[in-house]
């Protein structure tokens, strides 16, 4: 029973370097559930080391490609601190493509990846994951505790979605995609087509909150939202 989860970068890697104390929830959370039948798929993101990387290569003149292979180094070492911390139930190395990943979570418990091609991000790399390993639900982790109807750090009034169809997610991704660069959804449009075409089920919680993190991974009620 696999379970897969997206470890948005800026939980795993903020301006203070290696979150720990959020890397040690995730460990906790996987090793209490490692043996009780769960098998996870972890997918890291890159944060603000990701658009340092690219920052850096544009300067000096790289086109998009490049300043994208350059975030996915960055998503790959944090993948690699992911695996340190988590220790002997994951798969020691990160994948780095979908095929290995099904091979080797024939054998291994846990497998931690990072980006794979430019031009995507790593909402797509879950999704895809999701469907590779066939998971029963993918669990989005990022610094936002749920889904709105509109930007709550612009909008008092926001409203908060439980649930939501997958038709629904597409029209608020289609919706915040039209808004201006710098206000992204929180999942990318073509993650939210591969999670519909699959039927996905996909819990958006916040990375700060332990409880909410649990029951996600178990299916059940919490503060974030579920689209099924
Ligand atoms: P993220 O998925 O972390 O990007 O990948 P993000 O949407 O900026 O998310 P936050 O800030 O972590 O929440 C970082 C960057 O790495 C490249 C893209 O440039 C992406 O913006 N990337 C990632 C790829 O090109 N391909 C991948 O498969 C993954």
């Amino acid at each position: 029973m696999h379970v897969v989860i997206s470890l948005g970068g800026s939980l795993v890697y903020d301006e203070n370097g290696l979150n720990k104390e959020f890397l040690a929830t995730i460990k906790k959370v996987i090793t209490e559930r490692v043996g009780r039948g769960y098998q996870f798929g972890i997918v890291t993101g890159g944060g603000k080391k990701a658009r340092d990387y690219a920052s850096e290569v544009r300067k000096n003149g790289g086109n998009e490609f490049e300043a994208d292979s350059a975030a996915i180094k960055a998503t790959k070492e944090n993948a690699k601190e992911v695996i340190k911390i988590i220790g002997k139930p994951a798969y020691q190395k990160v994948i780095t493509d979908f095929d290995d990943a099904v091979k080797i979570s024939k054998k291994a418990k846990v497998i931690v990846m990072g980006g794979t091609i430019p031009g995507i991000t790593t909402d797509t790399d879950a999704a895809l994951l999701a469907e590779a390993l066939h998971a029963i639900r993918l669990i989005n982790l990022s610094n936002v505790d749920a889904i709105y109807d509109s930007d709550p750090m612009q909008n008092p009034n926001a409203k908060k979605f439980n649930t939501l169809s997958y038709d629904g997610l597409i029209t608020l991704a289609v919706e915040g995609d039209r808004r201006r660069a710098g206000t992204n959804f929180i999942f990318d449009i073509l993650a939210c087509k591969l999670i519909a075409r699959s039927r996905i089920e996909t819990h958006f919680v916040s990375g700060q909150n332990p409880l909410d993190i649990n029951a996600a991974i178990e299916g059940k009620q919490h503060g974030g939202t579920v689209v099924k």
